[in-house]
């Protein structure tokens, strides 16, 4: 497995890749790889000849308050990890390499963000949006690949690939679960033994919520009555929000139709934790 960190090194690479009528699978990340992460590899590596991993903790897409210099990085075990899955090239650049100064352009999103998590993340999904832009024109790759827990990031890619009109496929894949339904995600050690007992049962009012629907359940507002009930009996965690929207438009619907996401977020002591699930009604 080749690392590179400079972007004139990997165009070089790229351009190998491609002369040789190589495909490419591009797996964008920020480091700490965890399960999920392993997923969207595993999914790449059996779709493409090539899979590029980028690790690059992006400064863009935090707010003020967040938590840029203390988000988790170890290098060396996600290279080990990497290696084991079957990457065949790392690009992980410093601040310096994509930001040589401070940015003149950068890409505004203006829908699919002020909802879900995108509301209390003001500018968030700008500086996603703007490091995707400049990462997919330097890996090329003709797919990507995106993990569904994050579905608002999706929604946010879909539209960005739509709209600049990059030729690359967006591949969106399903979130891992524990055996009794909690999705994976790193934040679940910081629950307490008490909150991972009653944490599977954000999972649990996802699947009621299926089941009403496929019943004939066509109110918004039911469904949700019905979620919160249901997290309200079963866990100590607060709801964040409980949300219905058109997927991937992230519109807001009355009467349940078409493709839709249903999304929820939880507090708990120190863990706040996101699901969702979308269907074809
Ligand atoms: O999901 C992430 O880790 C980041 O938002 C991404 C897509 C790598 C962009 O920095």
């Amino acid at each position: 497995m080749k690392q590179l960190t400079s972007i004139n090194e990997l165009n070089t690479e790229i351009h190998q890749y491609k002369h040789l009528g190589n495909t490419i699978g591009y797996v964008p990340t920020m480091g700490y790889l965890h399960e999920g992460h392993l997923n969207l590899i595993e999914a790449a590596r059996k779709e493409n000849d090539i899979v590029i991993l980028s690790i690059f903790v992006n400064p863009l897409q935090f707010g003020p308050n967040e938590d840029f210099d203390s988000y988790p990085r170890d290098i060396k075990r996600d290279l080990e990890l990497a290696a084991k899955c079957g990457v065949d090239l790392v690009f992980s650049p410093d601040v310096a390499e994509m930001y040589p100064s401070e940015p003149s352009y950068t890409v505004i999103v203006k829908n699919r963000v002020n909802v879900l998590c995108g509301r209390s993340r003001v500018g968030h999904f700008d500086g996603v949006a703007t490091v995707l832009t400049k990462l997919f024109n330097i890996v090329q790759p003709n797919r990507a690949y995106f993990g569904m827990k994050d579905a608002q990031q999706v929604a946010v890619v879909e539209g960005l690939l739509k709209e600049f009109h990059f030729p690359i496929e967006l591949r969106a894949i399903e979130t891992i679960r524990e055996q009794d339904g909690l999705a994976k995600s790193s934040r679940n050690v910081k629950l307490s033994e008490q909150e991972r007992k009653e944490a599977p049962a954000i999972y649990r009012s996802l699947t009621i919520a299926e089941t009403a629907i496929k019943n004939g359940e066509k109110s918004k507002d039911i469904i949700i009555e019905q979620m919160m009930k249901s997290i309200e009996q079963n866990t100590s965690g607060t709801i964040d929000y409980i949300e219905v929207l058109a997927y991937p438009e992230l519109q807001d619907i009355e009467v349940i139709k078409g493709k839709v996401i249903i999304a929820v977020a939880v507090k708990f002591t120190n863990a706040r934790l996101i699901d969702n699930i979308t269907l074809d009604v």
